[in-house]
């Protein structure tokens, strides 16, 4: 089979926001205690963080990092996490049936950014608590000092405002799972005037609002258009949230369910130009799709583990095993935000280590890289610069999902010095490989200069602590170019990286 594709120096979709491949820390089962911190573990440095999982993590280059949460963060008191620590209380958390011991908050946070060069993407609680709360959070970490809430900050040891500038204004209020849950109106009222009273202390913060948990809540898409039309002049992104699964064990079905993502985002993109039509403004409101990934393998296990109503430390919640197949998915969940990055600024895989994702870790054992690790990584190391409009043309098939999914799923990015491209392929076909024939354009002289190939022969094939290489990246593909066009070979069920000089 083959899939025709043109590449075009000068059709642009957008400069992608860097920030596209940022990530997501919660106090959820072992993301944080045992996850990014282990007193006591071999690689813990002088603060408990392990410096293995940090190591990972500085790999991926993801410029921000959200937290507290998730829906811990709508019954969480940020006061609970600063000061002594033996004066931290213990309290349980409603949203994920576990004790938190506090041991870890917004300082330890901020440190812990530093080391694995990242930033903090901060979350209020709007769920439990209100305003207030977040303008005296906000004072707490970003002013120098000389106030209450700064002077707190400085007698626990950082004497330096944290200076934290991009802010999510809850977490999933449509969601009648969330405490606080509120109406569309309701939270965009509460939104729209915690907005004005943290801009009140600075006006360059950046501002996240709630959207839709997923598209397929009773209350989507009016949602956004009730929310923005409440806050849309004191707000900058709405956020998003998408999860995967492949229960029926279809391929097919499942690989096209990035359609479903790329029409979440466009149906989106267009109730923000309602709105900013209404109200004859003249800013775009971007999206924050800061909760994406697979989710589904560890269901059954987390099932067992909250039915038995312990009100555990840090169980062994949301731990999905990803396989090779989540692999062609998050490679394809990638591509569509790179060809919407005219909206989607912000993106944050959910989550970041051991809870829903790509790095695992055993307490007192090693760290390793899950399968959807790989496809994280090259975005994130090759996906930045300018996103390019391309054209294909290839074979399409008929799914659950949608109709005319092509089996070709494919992005392309021109790197910010102008020398590179670097193509992004999924093969969805499940036995046929595709002959993949780019046109480039304006590329004279174009060479290959490397590419990086996932297949397996098993889809459910694992990485785990005793095999952490069982699905790993190869370098044995046959892109070439011949008379101005790059030809490659895309093997059935594969994840490609092609690189170009140009
Ligand atoms: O990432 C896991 C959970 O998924 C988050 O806490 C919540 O926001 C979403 O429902």
């Amino acid at each position: 089979m083959k899939a025709h594709v043109i590449v075009h120096r000068d059709f642009r979709i957008a400069d992608i926001d860097d920030r596209l491949y940022s990530s997501f820390l919660e106090h959820l089962g072992r993301a944080i205690y045992g996850g990014i911190y282990e007193p006591g573990h071999p690689t813990a440095d002088e603060n408990g963080f392990r410096k293995d999982v940090m190591e990972l993590v500085r790999e991926l280059n993801s410029p921000y990092c959200r937290y507290p949460g998730g829906n811990f963060v709508s019954a969480y008191n940020w006061e609970d996490g600063v000061g002594p620590r033996s004066e931290r209380p213990v309290r349980l958390d409603l949203a994920w049936r576990t004790r938190e011991s506090n041991q870890i908050g917004v300082n330890e946070f901020v440190d812990w950014c530093k080391k694995a060069n990242t930033k903090p993407m901060l979350a209020v609680n709007l769920g439990s608590r209100g305003l207030d709360a977040a303008r005296n959070f906000l004072e707490y970490c970003n002013h120098p000092g000389g106030t209450y809430w700064s002077d707190l900050r400085r007698k626990h040891g950082w004497a330096d405002p944290h200076g934290v500038k991009l802010w999510c204004l809850g977490n999933e209020m449509d969601g009648p799972w969330q405490v606080g849950h509120k109406s569309a109106y309701e939270y965009g009222r509460l939104a729209d005037e915690t907005a004005k009273a943290m801009r009140g202390f600075d006006k360059s913060l950046e501002l996240v609002v709630c959207g839709s948990s997923n598209s397929d809540m009773k209350t989507y898409p009016d949602w956004e258009a009730e929310v923005l039309d409440q806050c849309y002049d004191s707000a900058d992104h709405i956020s998003l949230h998408m999860y995967f699964a492949n229960r029926e064990k279809n391929t097919l079905n499942y690989l096209a369910k990035a359609e479903k993502l790329d029409r979440y985002i466009v149906t989106i993109g267009g109730v923000i130009d309602y709105i900013k039509a209404k109200k004859r403004s003249k800013k775009t409101i971007g999206i924050s799709f800061d909760e994406w990934n697979v989710w589904y393998h560890s269901n059954q296990q987390d099932k067992e583990i909250l039915a038995r109503d312990e009100w555990p430390d840090a169980p062994h919640l949301l731990e999905d095993v990803y396989n090779f197949e989540d692999v062609l998915q998050v490679g394809g969940i990638l591509n569509t935000f790179i060809r919407r990055s005219d909206r989607v600024r912000i993106a944050c895989i959910a989550q970041l280590v051991n809870v829903i994702a790509p790095i695992m870790t055993e307490d007192g054992g090693p760290a390793w890289r899950q399968t959807i690790y790989y496809p994280l990584y090259f975005a994130s190391k090759y996906g930045r610069g300018s996103a390019l409009r391309l054209v294909t043309d290839g074979p399409t098939y008929d799914s659950d999902e949608a109709d005319d999914v092509p089996y070709l799923d494919i992005s392309a990015v021109h790197d910010e010095l102008g020398k590179m491209v670097t193509l992004f392929a999924v093969n969805r076909h499940p036995d046929s490989s595709l002959d993949l024939d780019t046109r480039l354009e304006g590329f004279a002289g174009a060479r290959v200069v490397e590419q990086h190939d996932m297949v397996h022969s098993d889809l459910r094939a694992v990485n785990t602590a005793a095999q952490p290489n069982a699905v790993v990246p190869t370098m044995t593909g046959d892109a070439k170019i011949e008379d101005g066009r790059l030809r490659a070979t895309l093997k059935p069920l594969s994840y490609t990286v092609i690189r170009l000089a140009v």
